[in-house]
């Protein structure tokens, strides 16, 4: 048996390196105890030791092993204290004042001196008092690592694992110290975080201090004023998850209130006032009030739901980045429904919410670029209930009811989005601004800004016609007569979309046919859009309908798994539902051109959208040259093809596709690249590539934050000779919420690694 009561931790074993000398804990509560238990246990620091006031507590955590040993004073150890060793004080917030004053007057100015308190305001005043001005010597931090557990029992040397520590180092902070502190955090497991001492108590204010003043006055509510003594009686689960931290230590957020009071006040107030909103609501019987709030506040805590299960999201969306680890070999089998259209979805939700009267949606597509236009929409006022399993309920505000967002746009990774909105928003009478990720930032949007400019909206891009846009309300638009420069769907329904603001007819003339989703559903919801060969027009100042829609499953996922069973020797798969809307199927006849055995069946028609079952079975592929008219018809399924190629008998040409160069990625750069690291001849050229089929090996390769690049090399694994790594397969959680459960399902060896 160890002389600690505590197991080694399985993820960080006993016996590192010390990161410093001693660590001197003031105060041996859960938060202080944890740390001095975690380093010691890691052996991340020379000597624990406890200064405790109550000699019960100084048993108590020898006992258990949490120090090494124990003192009565800070007095009596500092002579032994020097360069390297750290203080932490681990009091309540308003005790922090008179420990300070002992270390003012005999702790030497070389060490180290931390503080784990929830207010960091109070304690930047309180050293500025004692010692006048800030010492380098002192880092002030905040472990948010709290439970309404507290004492010395409470101490666990595990708790810092994958927590945050916020750092609010001073100009004055040194640079060593800082360090010092940053080590002992990483030491237990912590991850590390800097902001600025307003910000961290802004910031707290809202999300820790104002729940717990919630939480009390709710359960002081029920205690006190319902005068029915049975009260906690009836009391279940929903009182038990709101209240748990209203058994929390009240001495402690007593001192926390007194001590953050500015910043508790501000949020109490917007609560209050959100509060009486809602109050009134209840009283006038508003549901569509509601519903509003009730479905922002359910989409808010999900996305707190996913960040805190380190699955990918929205707002500064992806937290937690995760790689695939394929082996290589297998084949696919049995029958699977892929998640809904991309396309379909995100039109669903802008046509619902502009549409007048309820539209209900099923088979929507739950991936983080279809939520990012049901926040947005969400953001400019429109209930939208959902999505859940699928179903999402939009109750339509009309074609002049959106509302000014209170801050920009973020839509993330989604390049549909943002070109689609653009349209929608040069409508408006308000301001509006659109921002997305790293990726994102780098795409072209000149492409919609230009003819909505020609159209009279006034439409700011950032340097080279790239995103964040910032687009002027207000303005009267007017129909325009368009040839588009490129074959581009988004660009296509951006323009009819801002034609239902303008005055007279909006006419689109395309270079070649591309998806024609935004006409079919604006039919669906009963506007009138006229069609005759590249022609689409439609003339301003209708009215959409509420509907019903189907989304089918999205032939752009499904292509990864017909590419799969096409590959993979002794394959046979059943694809369900899939759209096959003739502006969509490039990859079928593509697939089909190059010897792929597929064949449709059960072919039908779902809410205006052509659907079909689809069985692919393996057969030996050969090259060809792509008919460049296939091109526009299967623009987001070219990396599944390079795979297809890779494996093909002989050469594959593709022409005519440039566009591919300003996609999630430069998909035909990103995707010669990796070919290259698994041993594949794959030139490319400016508006192609050329691949030559052969043996495959492994390795390493990179997606550029693109989910179609990382599902493409994922399926690769099946012709492969070696393991491979996809780095960085984040953003397939975009468009394929289910890849990886698919992809173990059908037989595809597939593990997802945290990077
Ligand atoms: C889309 C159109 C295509 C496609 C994208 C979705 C759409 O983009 O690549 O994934 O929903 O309209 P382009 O219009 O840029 O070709």
């Amino acid at each position: 048996m160890s002389d600690s009561a505590f197991p080694a931790s399985p993820t960080s074993p006993p016996g590192g390196e010390p990161v410093i000398g001693k660590l001197v804990v003031v105060g041996l509560g859960l938060i202080g105890g944890s740390l001095a238990a975690g380093l010691k246990l890691r052996g991340a620091c020379r000597e624990t030791i406890g200064v405790v006031r109550r000699a019960e507590t100084g048993r108590k955590a020898l006992e258990l092993g949490v120090v090494d040993r124990v003192s009565a004073s800070l007095e009596e150890l500092a002579p032994e204290l020097g360069e390297g060793d750290v203080v932490f004080i681990a009091v309540p917030t308003l005790s922090v004042e008179s420990v300070l004053q002992t270390l003012h007057d005999c702790v030497a100015d070389t060490v180290t001196v931390t503080d784990g308190a929830s207010v960091k305001g109070s304690v930047q005043r309180a050293v500025e008092k004692v010692y006048g001005a800030m010492p380098p010597q002192f880092v002030l931090g905040h472990p948010i690592a709290g439970s309404e557990r507290s004492g010395v029992t409470a101490a666990n040397p595990d708790l810092y694992e994958q927590h945050r520590v916020i750092l609010t180092p001073l100009p004055e902070t040194g640079v060593e110290h800082r360090e010092r502190v940053r080590n002992i955090w990483q030491a237990v497991g912590a991850e590390v975080l800097e902001m600025s001492v307003a910000e961290h108590d802004q910031v707290l204010g809202a999300t820790s201090h104002l729940p717990h003043a919630i939480a009390y006055s709710l359960v002081d509510t029920l205690a006190e004023d319902i005068g029915n003594p049975n009260i906690f009686r009836y009391a279940a689960g929903g009182f038990r998850d709101f209240t748990r931290i209203a058994s929390s230590d009240p001495v402690m957020w007593h001192d926390i209130m007194k001590a953050n009071r500015g910043a508790v006040l501000d949020s109490l107030d917007l609560f209050i006032d959100n509060l009486t909103r809602l109050r009134g609501a209840i009283d006038r019987e508003d549901g569509e009030y509601l519903l509003g709030v009730f479905t922002r506040a359910k989409a808010a805590r999900d996305h707190f739901t996913n960040i805190l299960a380190k699955r990918a999201f929205v707002p500064a969306m992806t937290t937690a980045k995760i790689d695939y680890l394929l082996q290589p070999g297998g084949q696919v089998t049995g029958t699977i429904r892929v998640p809904g259209d991309k396309s379909i979805s995100h039109r669903s939700i802008m046509l619902g919410s502009l549409a007048e009267g309820v539209t209900e949606v099923e088979g929507f597509l739950e991936g983080e670029d279809a939520l990012a236009t049901l926040q947005a929409f969400r953001d400019m006022g429109v209930v939208i209930e959902g999505p859940s399993e699928g179903r999402v309920k939009i109750h339509g505000v009309g074609l002049q009811g959106l509302k000014a967002p209170k801050k920009p746009l973020y839509i993330g990774n989604s390049g549909t989005t943002i070109r689609l909105m653009s349209g929608i928003l040069a409508g408006q009478a308000f301001d509006s601004e659109i921002s997305g990720d790293v990726s994102l930032a780098k795409r072209p949007m000149d492409r919609v800004a230009n003819p909505l400019r020609e159209m009279g909206a006034v439409v700011d891009t950032a340097e080279g016609g790239r995103p964040p846009l910032k687009i002027k309300g207000g303005q009267p638009l007017k129909g325009i007569d368009y040839h588009l420069p490129m074959a581009s769907a988004q660009v296509k329904s951006c323009v009819l979309l801002a034609g239902l603001y303008a005055e007279g007819t909006t006419r689109v003339t395309e270079p070649a046919p591309t998806r024609d989703h935004t006409e079919r559903m604006l039919t669906g919801f009963g506007y009138s859009v006229s069609r005759d060969g590249a022609v689409a027009e439609l003339t301003g100042g209708g009215k959409l309908t509420g509907t019903k829609i189907e989304v089918p499953a999205d032939i752009s996922s499904a292509t990864f798994y017909m590419v799969a069973a096409s590959i993979a020797p002794g394959s046979d798969l059943t694809l369900t539902h899939v759209g096959i809307n003739p502006t969509r199927i490039g990859v079928i006849n593509i697939l089909q051109a190059m010897g792929a055995d597929l064949t449709l069946s059960n072919e039908r028609t779902v809410g205006g959208e052509p659907v079909a079952d689809i069985r692919v079975r393996y057969a030996p592929l050969k090259g060809i040259h792509i008919p460049e008219d296939q091109v526009p018809l299967a623009i987001d399924e070219f990396p599944a093809l390079f795979i297809a190629a890779a494996c093909a008998e002989g050469k594959t040409v593709l022409t005519g596709a440039g566009e591919l160069r300003v996609k999630e990625s430069d998909r035909i750069q990103a995707m010669a690249d990796g070919l290259h690291t698994l041993g594949i001849d794959a030139q490319p050229t400016e508006d192609g590539i050329v691949i030559v089929g052969g043996p495959m090996g492994g390795g390493e390769v990179e997606t550029h934050h693109d989910h179609r690049i990382a599902m493409s090399f994922a399926i690769a694994a099946l012709r492969a000779s070696q393991p491979i790594r996809v780095k960085d397969a984040t953003n397939v959680a975009t468009s394929f919420p289910t890849f990886v459960e698919l992809a173990k399902q059908t037989g595809i060896s597939l593990e997802v690694i945290d990077r």
